[in-house]
C-alpha cells in the first residue's frame, strides 16, 4: 500500500515538473516555413532600431529581420505593441520572434530563449540643456523616467533612485521636457537618436553592458540555431555593419 502510494506521489511529481519544466510553446524552422511566415513583437518608439515612419515600421533591426526572413524564404509579419508585453508576448508563443533592441538578462532567459548577441548598448543619462546634473552621481535624490520593462527601469530601481515608469518610451522623454522627470534613462543609441530631434543633452556615461539580441519562446530551437547562422554570416560578410551605416549609428559587436 505504502509503495503503491509513493509510486503513485512520485508521478505527480514527474507529471507537475514536466508541465513547468517542458513547457514549450515555440515554432520550429519547418513550421514557419511551413507556414510561409515570421510573425514578429516589436515596440516600434525605439529609434534607430525599430520606430513608424508614415505608419510604417523602419529600422536597424527591421532591416535586419526583413533580410534574416528573406534567407528562410518567408514573409516578414509586424505586429506592434508597448515594450512590457513584447517579452511575455514572446513567453506565451505568441509570436515567433521579439524584436525590440532586447537586452539578454540572467532573468529573462528563464522565460525566453535569445539568439546570439549581435550589438552592445548601454544606458545613458539624458537632461535638458540647463541642467545641473552632469553624471550619474547626480542622480541621487532625483526623479528619473523610464520606459515600463526596460532595463532601464530595472537599473534605476536598483540604484534606488525615484522612478516614473512610462509604456511609452516617447512619454518618458516628454516627462523629461515637461519638467515632471529631472533625467530620462534609455539606451544610447535611442537616446542619440531622440534627443536631437528634441533639443535635449545625452551625458558621455555608459551605466551599463546591454547586449542584445532577439527572444523566442522555449522549445524554439530549431528557429533559434537556423537565425544564429543567418546572423553570424550578416555579421562576418558586413551586411550588420552596413546596415548600422546606413542609419549613421557605429557598429559596436557584442
Ligand atoms: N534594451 C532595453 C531592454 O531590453 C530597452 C528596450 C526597449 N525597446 C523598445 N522597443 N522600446 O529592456
Amino acid at each position: 500500500m505504502l509503495k503503491k502510494m509513493s509510486a503513485l506521489l512520485l508521478a505527480v511529481v514527474m507529471l507537475c515538473t514536466c508541465l513547468t519544466a517542458c513547457s514549450s510553446s515555440g515554432a520550429t524552422l519547418s513550421a514557419v516555413k511551413k507556414s510561409g511566415k515570421l510573425v514578429i513583437a516589436t515596440s516600434p518608439d525605439f529609434p534607430p532600431f525599430e520606430n513608424l515612419e508614415n505608419g510604417e515600421v523602419v529600422g536597424i533591426e527591421i532591416d535586419i529581420l526583413n533580410q534574416v526572413a528573406d534567407k528562410i524564404g518567408v514573409e516578414l509579419v509586424i505586429e506592434q505593441m508597448d515594450f512590457d508585453s513584447v517579452i511575455p508576448g514572446i513567453q506565451a508563443g505568441k509570436f515567433n520572434v521579439g524584436v525590440s533592441g532586447i537586452t539578454v538578462t540572467e532573468e529573462r532567459k528563464k522565460n525566453v530563449d535569445f539568439s546570439d548577441t549581435y550589438f552592445l548598448a548601454s544606458q545613458a543619462i539624458v537632461v535638458t540643456p540647463d541642467s545641473a546634473i552632469t553624471g550619474k552621481a547626480d542622480l541621487t535624490g532625483k526623479k528619473i523616467s523610464v520606459q515600463t520593462g526596460t532595463t532601464a527601469e530595472d537599473y534605476c530601481m536598483g540604484e534606488g533612485y525615484e522612478v516614473l515608469a512610462f509604456t511609452a518610451n516617447n512619454d518618458a522623454a516628454a516627462a523629461l521636457t515637461s519638467g515632471k522627470a529631472d533625467a530620462w534613462v534609455v539606451d544610447n543609441e535611442v537616446a542619440v537618436a531622440l534627443a536631437a530631434e528634441q533639443g535635449l543633452v545625452v551625458l558621455d556615461e555608459a551605466m551599463t553592458s546591454e547586449p542584445y539580441a532577439f527572444a523566442f519562446p522555449k522549445g524554439s530551437e530549431t528557429l533559434v540555431t537556423e537565425f544564429n547562422k543567418i546572423i553570424s554570416e550578416m555579421i562576418a560578410d558586413g551586411t550588420i555593419k552596413g546596415i548600422f551605416d546606413q542609419y549613421g549609428v557605429l557598429y559596436v559587436s557584442p
